[in-house]
């Protein structure tokens, strides 16, 4: 890279805040949309028009989205929406990750520093003063919450149909899905399997929307049980009998120590016949540099708002601490040849 190319990174790099906030409010304002539906480029004037945003506004904005590459002037004086343009108008993946940057972690980001050097999510005192953000989840403002919702589902939602025939290639009978939040997946693996049972284990304040949801679901409710627990809390227990212990992007939630204790947890009372599978998207397994980039930038959410201790981890780190624990990773399922999310099966020794 010549040394002028690599300065104008360097700005892009320095002054993202504000180029992120350009194109929030281009997208929220309607900017974005309508150079997107224009066939011959608009000028200031015509975007004020359309969007009732100020010639001055417009302007702006605007003039900093051509310099970051998102919109291009086809002629002088006239803008269309370049591709990265419609990608963040178009692509769901980045929009749920926009929304998610501005709701959730824009105003904490500002404490990274403090959290990287405190080891505690400085950040989180934005919304609250909670421990960590699980706490505080479901009292939450609401469009946060519906960002945070979003981004959590986005990333598992897309993965239960691939997930459901590798978890039920037994049958199970009765599954504990550990961190199971708002019950998705236990209403799809009762929707799956008309015999499976399925307890959701979580703290009270997820645990109570899940029971809200699936109390209004006649077909599924009375195989789908509930429990409270912070497996954070050295006396919590996980019980054994399940034929099933299944965590999807649950022990990114936690440091590399937590996960050892929460895997010994499951280990002491869980029998050999019993199945643990670990859901993730691991850095180290991604296809694609945009998926890698968003799982990084996932991991600095863990440290300045989350819990100030986690992050998105690699196969290889979790297999080390499930070697650790004193368990088997008998099989490892990329659950497609592009997808985030892979599924590791594992077994007492
Ligand atoms: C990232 S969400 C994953 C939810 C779901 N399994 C999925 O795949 O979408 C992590 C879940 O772990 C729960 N959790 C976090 N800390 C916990 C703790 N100390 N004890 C129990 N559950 C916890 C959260 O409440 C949340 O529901």
């Amino acid at each position: 890279m010549k040394a002028i190319s690599a300065l104008y990174e360097a700005q892009k790099i320095i002054f993202s805040p504000f180029i992120f906030q350009a194109v929030y409010s281009m997208s929220e304002l309607g900017i974005l949309d309508a150079l997107n539906n224009s066939k011959s480029g608009l000028s200031f004037v015509e975007i004020s028009e359309q969007t009732n945003v100020s010639k001055y506004g417009v302007t702006v904005l605007v003039e900093m989205a051509e310099s970051a590459g998102i919109v291009d002037e086809i002629a002088p004086g006239k803008f269309l929406l370049s591709k990265i343009g419609y990608f963040i108008l178009r692509d769901e993946m980045t929009q749920v990750n926009m929304k998610f940057t501005q709701d959730v972690c824009y105003n904490g980001l500002f404490f990274l520093k403090d959290a990287i050097t405190d080891g505690s999510p400085k950040g989180l005192k934005v919304f609250g003063d909670w421990k960590t953000v699980y706490e505080g989840l479901s009292k939450l403002p609401t469009e946060v919450k519906k960002s945070w919702f979003d981004f959590d589902h986005f990333y598992s939602d897309n993965s239960f149909s691939d997930a459901l025939p590798i978890i039920f290639k037994n049958r199970p009978k009765l599954i504990f899905d550990i961190g199971g939040n708002t019950g998705k997946w236990a209403i799809a693996s009762t929707n799956f399997d008309s015999d499976v049972q399925v307890k959701i284990f979580d703290l009270p304040g997820q645990l109570s929307v899940a029971k809200a949801t699936i109390e209004k679901n006649d077909t599924i409710k009375n195989r789908i049980s509930f429990q409270e627990i912070d497996v954070l809390n050295p006396t919590s227990v996980i019980p054994g009998g399940a034929d099933v212990y299944w965590m999807s992007q649950f022990l990114d939630c936690f440091s590399e120590y937590e996960i050892e204790s929460i895997l010994l947890k499951i280990k002491a009372n869980a029998s050999p016949n019993s199945t643990i599978y670990i859901m993730e998207t691991f850095l180290d397994n991604q296809v694609f540099p945009a998926a890698k980039l968003s799982l990084a930038a996932t991991s600095l959410y863990f440290t300045a708002i989350a819990n100030g201790n986690s992050r998105m981890y690699s196969s290889r780190t979790l297999k080390y601490i499930i070697e650790k624990a004193g368990l088997k990773c008998i099989n490892e399922y990329n659950l497609h040849q592009d997808s985030f999310h892979t599924i590791l099966e594992v077994k007492l020794v």
